[in-house]
């Protein structure tokens, strides 16, 4: 069986690496991959967005089942072309992406059907949207309706901050056509947990809990970043959480697709927060979410592509979905000024058998050496009875990777342990 993989991070990576496991699989392709996926898959060099030559490639190369990851080409509509030429995917269509495509559409969902979220308004003129800002109280959350590379959000703390955010969103139009509409929302507080699910549709089954590390800087200092590493299960979530969220959150948001008649299939990413009056939605993502993957698919024990195929064809409810009670912790390894200016086209040197799995994100093949390309560079994964083993075994392999430039957070998984005390 031929499988395809469209996207090229470190998440692309994980998802390859557990497809690979399943016996009938015989060979993967990567749309377009990268020079770490490239010892995995047969990297194509066609862009995630590339929908017309995505669906042509699979056409031409008898690929019986693509996986779509990434935010951009399932909010673009690759799964609808992909099934229109008879190829069955993993993902949603766009009609159900857009739960991530848009913050107006998602915040209205959860209003219309009473899911826990913060409270917000939603403004399409920047003069009506300055006006609101001068007596809401701080601080305030404003963020770009549309997708934009997961910077979209800016916490204003002071006044000045929250006018700077309307101006260069909505006038300067700094995130495109994506800052066309914004949502002004009530600032939370609370420990973030990620909770990535398989959902058919009608079943949805929750996968490990992780946490995910989003600023470049120790102790959640400095930047916003992709994500600095994550550690799972996220020790903040509970049974009894878990137990509010499905009834409070999840299932009611698979029922609202559904009567919006947006039936959502594939891994749906619920961004929670803890707050003192219960877990609230911060944010949907219609795909799995990196670098928590990176976590949560090494502790999967269930096979992957079964999984996958599940909800592809309606039948999750049947499938036995496992993972194990071990811990998993991922240190992403970035390029020296990242996620600002940094340099690339060092070449990465990586231990012969490390004890634990190297996702690469941002390399590329340079005369047969893997040099760096991106921002992230890869991501290094424990798994270990505990927590604390597992943090200690990934750093432990982190030593042992090599290239100029790097630099990592040294405190992932840190507060979780502390969490755990
Ligand atoms: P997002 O891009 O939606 O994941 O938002 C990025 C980050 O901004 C989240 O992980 C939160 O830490 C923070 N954030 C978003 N919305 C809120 C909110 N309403 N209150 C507090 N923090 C928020
Ligand atoms: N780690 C958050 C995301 O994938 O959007």
């Amino acid at each position: 069986m031929k499988i395809m993989v469209v996207g090229g991070g470190g998440r692309e990576h994980a998802i390859i690496k557990k497809l690979k496991a399943n016996k009938d699989v015989t060979k993967i392709f990567a749309l377009p991959g990268n020079g770490g996926i490239a010892k995995d898959a047969t990297c194509i060099a066609i862009g995630a967005k590339e929908i017309d030559k995505i669906v042509d490639f699979a056409k031409a190369n008898g690929i019986s089942y693509a996986v779509v990851a990434p935010d951009d080409p399932l909010v673009l509509g690759a799964v609808d072309s992909l099934n229109k030429a008879g190829i069955p995917c993993f993902g949603p269509t766009a009609n159900a992406a857009i739960i991530e495509g848009s913050k107006v559409f998602s915040k209205n969902l959860m209003k219309k059907y009473g899911i826990p979220t913060a409270e917000y308004e939603v403004f399409d003129s920047p003069e009506e949207a300055l006006k609101y800002l001068e007596t809401v109280p701080l601080p305030t959350v404003i963020k770009a309706d549309g997708l934009a590379l997961g910077k979209g959000v800016i916490i204003a703390q002071t006044r000045e901050e929250a006018l700077d955010a309307v101006h260069s969103i909505m006038e300067n139009k700094i995130f495109g056509a994506s800052g066309n509409k914004i949502v002004i929302e009530e600032f939370l507080t609370g420990p973030e947990v990620s909770v990535l699910s398989f959902t058919d549709g009608n079943t949805i089954v929750p996968m490990v809990s992780s946490m995910d590390h989003k600023r470049a800087g120790d102790n959640d200092t400095g930047l916003n970043t992709g994500g600095m590493g994550t550690i799972a299960p996220n020790p903040y979530y509970t049974k009894e959480i878990a137990d509010i969220c499905m009834k409070t959150i999840f299932l009611p948001t698979i029922k609202a697709m559904n009567a919006e008649g947006r039936m959502f299939k594939g891994c749906l990413y619920f961004g929670l927060m803890l707050t003192p009056k219960g877990p609230k939605v911060i944010e949907y993502n219609c795909r799995f979410g990196d670098p928590e993957t990176q976590v949560v698919l090494p502790l999967l024990e269930s096979d992957l592509l079964s999984v996958m195929q599940s909800v592809t064809n309606g039948t999750l409810k049947a499938e036995e979905v496992k993972f194990s009670d071990k811990s998993a912790c991922c240190v992403v390894m970035a390029s020296s000024g990242y996620p600002q200016k940094y340099q690339t086209g060092f070449e990465i040197k990586l231990p012969e058998n490390p004890e634990g799995e190297i996702y690469i994100a941002g390399a590329k093949l340079e005369n047969g050496k893997m040099v760096t390309s991106g921002g992230r560079v890869l991501g290094v994964t424990a798994v270990s009875d505990t927590l604390k083993e597992a943090i200690d075994k990934a750093y432990g392999i982190v030593m042992t990777v090599n290239f100029e430039n790097a630099f990592y957070r040294k405190d992932i998984g840190q507060r979780a342990l502390k969490a755990k005390k």
